[in-house]
């Protein structure tokens, strides 16, 4: 399929060569910046929900190209205040911007967007759906943290997801693609926040399956990547319930002295209590420099989906 042009919306739309492929124009980007790939184009990011990271790191992404960037950073800001709908909103953003990136909080409202908008709509997250581009990041530090390992070189990774399962969708869309490489795939939910049984069912028909851990301890001394989720208080649809499991989980310095040496932990952030901070400072913390690898991922997929990535690794033209 065309690169120029694409939605980036579910992980569940791309095969094991284009993760590939992302992954490499990424570390070809990192290695050799290209001030000027993206110049005369214009990004927009419409945020309904509130980033930090996703929005910088797109909009870092097409600065450090040459490109430039208009966005709504706050639906009360937006006429999505008046009661417009996100169809209407593209129709009308489409004719400003070359790309639009979207976050929304209803599932399926990326969706949406591709399906009237004229220019590549890439998910900057919906909902407790999918977050595939916070996804090829995660995939992005793995294969730097662990080289050739997600290629099958070695034994195979022993991956760990743990949290909140249930509304957290960078896990969602990180099994989906796990399910294209050589991993042990294993879980710690919090309980009552459990992985939906679609994405368990999709993992094991995959060849995936995804082996339950009965807590963090076991997690920390079995596992290569352990991958911390926040609980979603946002998605709660009852704040007792948040308030009642919201202590349920935590690593911290202590724990990990039965860690395996290689452990790395992940995060996509924000943390609220899930890593205590005496654990930014063990050679295991690396969910600063994974946030770190949002802009040459993301400078990636900006470059497929406006197609200069023929040029980004090319005569340099
Ligand atoms: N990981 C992530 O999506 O972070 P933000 O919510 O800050 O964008």
């Amino acid at each position: 399929m065309s690169w120029a042009g694409r939605h980036i919306i579910s992980i569940a739309d791309f095969s094991t060569e284009d993760m590939l492929h992302i992954l490499d124009l990424a570390a070809s980007l990192e290695r050799q910046p290209r001030p000027d790939l993206l110049a005369g184009r214009l990004m927009a990011t419409l945020f309904f929900e509130s980033s930090t990271r996703t929005r910088l790191s797109f909009e870092a992404a097409m600065s450090k190209l040459g490109g430039q960037v208009i966005g709504v950073t706050d639906a009360l800001s937006s006429s999505a205040r008046k009661g417009e709908t996100i169809a209407d909103t593209i129709r009308m953003v489409d004719q400003y911007a070359d790309v639009i990136v979207l976050r929304h909080s209803h599932e399926g409202s990326a969706r949406l967007a591709s399906d009237v908008s004229r220019v590549p709509i890439i998910n900057g997250g919906d909902g407790a759906n999918q977050h595939p581009t916070q996804t090829f990041l995660d995939l992005y530090t793995i294969a730097k943290l662990f080289p050739d390992r997600l290629q099958g070189a070695g034994a195979p990774l022993r991956i760990t997801v743990a949290g909140d399962l249930r509304y957290g969708r960078t896990v969602h869309s990180l099994l989906t693609a796990l399910t294209h490489f050589p991993v042990c795939m294993q879980m710690v939910p919090v309980p009552g926040l459990e992985m939906p049984g679609h994405c368990l069912d999709e993992a094991q028909m995959a060849g995936c399956p995804v082996q339950l851990l009965p807590d963090l301890e076991t997690a920390v001394a079995q596992s290569d990547v352990l991958y911390m989720t926040r609980l979603q208080r946002e998605r709660f649809p009852d704040p007792l319930e948040f308030e009642h499991v919201k202590s349920a989980y935590r690593v911290d310095a202590a724990m990990l002295r039965s860690a395996a040496p290689q452990l790395r932990i992940l995060h996509p952030l924000p943390r609220v209590n899930e890593i205590a901070v005496d654990v930014d400072t063990t050679p295991h913390a690396a969910y600063v420099p994974q946030a770190g690898n949002g802009v040459p991922v993301r400078q990636a997929l900006l470059a497929l989906v406006l197609g200069r990535a023929e040029v980004a690794v090319g005569s340099g033209a």
